[in-house]
């Protein structure tokens, strides 16, 4: 499947809890190509996961219009958009693990994702080895999470997001504790991906870095931003960017 484009307007997300409610997303808008990679780059608590949870169609905005291809998000039932996300949108969540059945095999792993996908028409699916060729984890199917190096098991997470071959792959903190090898590695698996199968890939990250480099290839020279719940994706000018600036550019003075 090609690439699917995505559209946010105004999206608002407001957590009920009982100490008050907490304003996670503040107004998002958002527009990404077709085949575009992105990276989202916001310090803890600025709204990452919050957002890849509502493109997932995991939750439902409070407010504002999610387009994902041809599909409004708000106009689908619960059972529509979950079948979205076995087929057309692929999910990595936040920590390798919680990805991964970690007594079944890679293969198994990846057999599984492709169940919904494999009994809807027309879908056309990959062999589970190519999908391992695909994160450079080739003849990787026997092994299990326990036997991976951590960088690996990102890959191996990414390899069940895309097993269903989605036109959206959304990625949460790919990158969080591998050291720089483990990055690279996972970050050469998400253009393979890209550039194989012309994924839109929208990836959510603390790590400069990774917004560099993922989201060059969309064309930005720099990654938006997300603070507070907003993204901004040329705001150096902007008052509220001042001090997060100010902490980017204390990281990078060479030591
Ligand atoms: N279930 C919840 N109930 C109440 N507040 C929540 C809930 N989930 C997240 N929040 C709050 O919403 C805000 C955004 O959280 P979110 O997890 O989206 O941030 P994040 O950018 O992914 O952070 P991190 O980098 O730590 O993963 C934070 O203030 C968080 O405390
Ligand atoms: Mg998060």
């Amino acid at each position: 499947m090609n690439g699917l484009a995505v559209a946010c307007r105004r999206v608002v997300h407001i957590y009920r809890a009982e100490a008050g409610d907490v304003v996670a997303l503040a107004g998002v808008d958002l527009s990404i190509a077709p085949g575009e990679t992105l990276a989202l780059v916001g310090p803890s608590g600025s709204g990452k996961s919050t957002l890849i949870a509502l493109l997932a169609g995991l939750m439902r905005p409070s407010a504002g219009r999610i387009n994902i291809g041809t599909y409004d998000m708000g106009k689908l039932s619960d059972a529509e958009v979950s079948r979205l996300r076995g087929t057309e949108i692929g999910v990595v969540l936040q920590g390798a693990a919680r990805n991964l059945l970690p007594y079944a095999s890679l293969h198994r792993n990846i057999w599984l994702a492709q169940r919904r996908a494999a009994h809807t028409r027309g879908i056309v699916l990959d062999d589970p080895d190519r999908i391992l060729d695909l994160v450079g984890l080739p003849g990787q199917g026997r092994a299990r999470i326990a036997e991976l190096t951590p960088g690996a098991r990102q890959r191996a997470a990414l390899a069940v997001g895309i097993a269903a071959g989605p036109g959206l792959l959304l990625v949460d903190e790919p990158t969080s504790r591998l050291d720089t090898a483990g990055r690279d590695e996972v970050l050469a698996a998400m253009e393979t991906v890209n550039a194989e199968r012309q994924t839109t890939i929208v990836v959510v990250t603390h790590d400069n870095e990774v917004g560099a480099r993922h989201g060059s290839a969309g064309g930005h020279r720099h990654a938006p931003r997300l603070t507070s719940g907003r993204v901004q994706r040329h705001a150096r000018g902007e008052a509220g960017q001042a001090q997060h600036f100010g902490e980017s550019v204390q990281e990078t003075v060479p030591g």
